[in-house]
């Protein structure tokens, strides 16, 4: 599997599985599937109400723990100087393991300034490999970066063709940020998979739109880890590495109008900043911002 470095040369496995939006009754059934197929990357959250179920699936997987690159986040409500390192800590006691490879302050709102020299502490002390943001804009990247001995490593942010991020990319150029796209295949939409661009390269390729869109993205540098339930399609989003597509194709997708699925509020949507019991590992809310 091709790698992405962090700053502090972590490898990244650029094609993942990720788990939103999955019960851990899902993952339970689904998450060995994608291990056994070759997945060595999982991207959960702490508002996921999954991670017991995640960590179960790896620790009982056989694979080596140092093989598979592991990601949590932790929510607004979790930020702070007293108040991030306990819930780092219980996203590991959940998970299973005595760190994870990455850990993400999953949205921009709240004591997040407070929180960031807490996961440059939790990197020295070895409970994360690497720390990053997720969904923040440049603004809120240089307040941290104002506090920061480590500048965030990674940002997780919506991606796709139709929001393809150069923009924000050529913002922090230099700093050796690596890309993570959420939505790589925009939740599934049908009105991006199937616009005619990806399906005249699927044709020539011998791919499905999907591959194409995930080749896309590889060659961007991205890492994405889209979410399936099913075999198949596990199977054909690992299979995108005997292919490539041209300067000429790149530029095509490149040129399609940009269409954002979610904007990042100003100002926190309640349910950010709601502090949730995550031992229920059951999801109390459907998100209702993030639309197809
Ligand atoms: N940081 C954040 O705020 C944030 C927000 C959202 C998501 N994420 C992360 O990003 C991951 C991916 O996002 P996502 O799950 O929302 O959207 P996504 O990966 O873009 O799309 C998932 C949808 O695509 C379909 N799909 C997957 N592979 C396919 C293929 N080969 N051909 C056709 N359809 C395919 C799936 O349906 P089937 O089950 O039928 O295959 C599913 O409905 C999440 O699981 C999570 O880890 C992070």
């Amino acid at each position: 599997m091709q790698t992405v470095k962090t700053t502090n040369g972590v490898e990244i496995p650029q094609l993942g599985y990720g788990v939103y939006e999955m019960t851990s009754e899902e993952v339970r059934e689904h998450l060995p599937q994608a291990l056994q197929l070759g997945y060595r990357h999982v991207d959960t959250a702490n508002a996921y109400f999954n991670e017991v179920a995640v960590g179960e699936a790896i620790n009982n997987s056989g694979i080596p723990r140092d093989q598979i690159f592991l990601t949590t986040k932790i929510y607004p409500a979790d930020y702070g100087t007293q108040e991030t390192m306990p819930a780092i800590d219980a996203s590991l006691k959940r998970l299973g393991t005595d760190y994870v490879d990455l850990l993400l302050l999953h949205h921009p709102y709240g004591k997040y300034v407070e929180a960031w020299p807490v996961l440059e502490q939790a990197l020295a002390e070895g409970k994360v490999r690497s720390i990053g943001v997720s969904n923040f804009p440049i603004k809120k990247i240089n307040e941290i970066a104002e506090v920061a001995s480590i500048f965030p490593q990674v940002m997780q942010i919506e991606m796709n063709p139709r929001h393809n991020q150069h923009d924000f990319k050529e913002q922090l150029i230099g700093r050796g940020v690596v890309f993570e796209g959420w939505y790589p295949l925009g939740h599934g939409d049908p009105e991006l998979l199937n616009m005619p661009v990806f399906t005249a390269l699927a044709e020539k390729y011998g791919k499905t739109n999907a591959q194409i869109i995930e080749r896309w993205h590889m060659q961007e540098g991205n890492v994405i880890f889209p979410k399936t339930l099913s075999v198949e399609h596990m199977k054909q989003n690992l299979d995108i590495f005997d292919f490539e597509l041209t300067d000429d194709e790149m530029a095509r997708i490149d040129a399609i109008p940009q269409k954002p699925y979610y904007v990042v509020p100003e100002q926190a949507p309640d349910f950010f900043m709601q502090k949730y019991d995550y031992s229920t590992q059951v999801r109390p809310f459907k998100n209702t911002l993030l639309q197809k």
